[in-house]
């Protein structure tokens, strides 16, 4: 793949990274037309800052604030900060767990996507597998979308279905989608990397 442009993606996380890795991984084989600019997350003690710092990726960590579920607008605005510093075209979603709202939403709707454990509209929220068990269905997967101010609600790039097979259990089958997931997010991102530069790139 030629070098002459790579799309600056940044990659928000909370937990483990296992999401990044698949994506590092694939910007390393040459597999999608971006660098890893920098990864954020709202945890100090996430794998994914460990994992990053290891590979040698810039990483920052926001403050964490007063609420659990969101961040203030003056961490939003200190999120958006940084992700000018690095020149950030699109921001990646891997298991970031705040709502993000108007303030980081005016700067970057558009260019963030995020990556969820079901097949939406069905199952949004936390533990999306766990309620796809419980509701008996026959078949799961993940989903790649836009974020957009509906938390889980943005408009949908790719699904990955996944069947939900006998005796599974909420960490057998959260496992299953996982890898649904690391398959699904760096072919999505290469071609919204392809069409990026065709857009932009000078
Ligand atoms: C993924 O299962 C993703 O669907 C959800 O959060 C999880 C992140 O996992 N949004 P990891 O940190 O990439 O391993």
């Amino acid at each position: 793949m030629s070098n002459s442009k790579l799309v600056n993606i940044a990659v928000l996380g909370s937990g483990k990274g296992s999401n990044f890795l698949s994506i590092a991984k694939a910007v390393s084989m040459g597999e999608l037309p971006a660098r890893i600019c920098v990864v954020v997350s709202d945890n100090p003690e996430a794998l994914i800052i460990k994992k990053a710092n290891e590979l040698g990726i810039p990483t920052a960590v926001l403050p964490c604030g007063k609420y659990k579920t969101w961040l203030e607008p003056w961490i939003e605005e200190e999120l958006v900060r940084i992700l000018k510093e690095y020149h950030t075209e699109l921001v990646v979603l891997a298991g970031f767990m705040r709502v993000l709202k108007e303030t980081f939403l005016n700067a970057f709707e558009g260019r963030t996507v995020n990556i969820h454990p079901s097949l939406l509209p069905a199952f949004k929220g936390k533990e999306a597998w766990k309620a796809a068990l419980e509701a008996c269905v026959a078949e799961t997967g993940c989903t790649i979308h836009w974020v957009s101010k509906e938390v889980d609600g943005g408009k949908i790039i790719a699904q990955s279905r996944v069947p939900i097979l006998p005796g599974d259990t909420p960490e057998s089958l959260h496992a299953r989608i996982q890898q649904a997931e690391h398959e699904l997010y760096p072919k999505v991102l290469k071609d919204l990397c392809l069409d990026w530069i065709k857009k932009y790139a000078k």
